[in-house]
């Protein structure tokens, strides 16, 4: 028989017996079985994975003519220039290394159907954020491989990749599971590390610089595909959140003081790479942004991230970005779309003679 979730008992369920939906758990339970997503028991997921789907978009539908002028005159500094560049080389490979981690390290692990339809629904938002950086370097005729090949050659980004990615590699190492504790809580430090630092803390200050352009109405086609990418992320850090703490609850040995110590040790880590990071895009200091901000709001973050996941916060610092959070209100509301015709399922695309 294949491997079951067990509920509690050393049972394997009898795979031709209908699903109950107290036999289904997030990790252990049937790994390659035809996965029931009838009943539901993780509402969260699916509806995480309804938001999603009323979200979709795509980069091509917003006009870039505006943005193309503006980065081919003369309105622009250095440093500004600096500023918008190194946020297309993070993006445009962060993005994919997302979605590499959930194909390659989460998807196998995560054995329940409800959360498995909601990675499906994120991957190939994590695909279609990967194809903004292609558009957006396309549209204004920038040199791509400087841009996709940023991560080489920019230290901080460098530092900011290769932290997620180890965490990737040791989900992949041979042997790897979750049956045991430990294998439990190296799959909590992958979530954290992708949910809670990836997308929850390295995104942000990036969020903050491109929308900080936006708001003085300039490159406001990249800024309003990042607000995109904002709400997009909004709900992955939502769903991460969740999966953390459920998994947490399922399996309470699991979640040790010395784990607890450590995760808090890699969100600290994770804001010192964040100010590295923001120090290498404003090194004069634009747009009245500078190193010293960046380091509180990265810190108010992260402890908003902690708090979320049941860590106390560390820092106590105040948020010198309040619009932020008014754009992330606007970012989450229904008719964000209103301005242009987004009509997926029109009867044109649907007629095949
Ligand atoms: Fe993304
Ligand atoms: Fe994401």
């Amino acid at each position: 028989m294949s491997q079951c979730c067990t509920n509690g008992s050393e049972q394997p369920y009898d795979l031709s017996q209908r699903v109950n939906v107290e036999d289904k758990r997030l990790l252990n339970c049937r790994a390659v079985d035809v996965n029931q997503l009838w009943p539901l028991k993780y509402e969260w997921a699916w509806e995480h994975y309804l938001n999603g789907c009323a979200n979709n978009w795509m980069p091509s539908e917003v006009p870039m003519q505006k943005d193309v002028a503006l980065w081919h005159s003369d309105r622009f500094t250095e440093g500004e220039r600096l500023v918008i560049m190194r946020n297309l080389g993070f993006f445009s490979t962060g993005e994919s290394l997302v979605g590499n981690n959930i194909v390659l390290a989460i998807f196998e692990h995560v054995t329940n159907p409800e959360a498995r339809q909601y990675l499906l629904r994120q991957a190939f938002e994590e695909a279609i954020h990967t194809h903004t950086f292609h558009y957006i370097v396309e549209s204004l005729g920038l040199d791509g491989r400087e841009v996709f090949n940023m991560y080489n050659e920019v230290d901080s980004i460098k530092g900011k990749d290769e932290f997620v990615m180890s965490l990737t590699e040791a989900v992949m190492r041979p042997g790897f599971s979750t049956a045991s504790v430990e294998g439990v809580q190296d799959f909590i430090k992958n979530l954290v590390g992708f949910y809670v630092i990836m997308e929850g803390v390295f995104f942000y200050s990036g969020f903050v610089m491109i929308l900080s352009f936006h708001r003085q109405n300039r490159m406001t086609g990249i800024g309003e595909q990042f607000q995109y990418i904002l709400r997009d992320e909004t709900v992955h850090l939502n769903f991460g959140i969740d999966l953390i703490n459920t998994i947490k609850e399922e399996n309470p040995e699991a979640w040790t003081p010395e784990l607890k110590d450590e995760l808090t040790r890699m969100v600290r880590q994770a804001v010192e790479y964040e100010v590295a990071y923001a120090r290498d895009c404003l090194p004069e200091g634009v747009l009245g942004l500078n190193e010293r901000l960046f380091r509180e709001y990265v810190q108010f973050i992260a402890d908003r991230r902690l708090r979320r996941i049941g860590i106390p916060q560390q820092y106590g610092s105040r948020s010198p970005f309040p619009w932020m959070s008014e754009t992330m209100d606007l970012a989450k509301e229904k008719n964000f779309f209103e301005t242009r015709v987004t009509e997926y399922q029109s009867a044109g695309s649907l007629v095949w003679d």
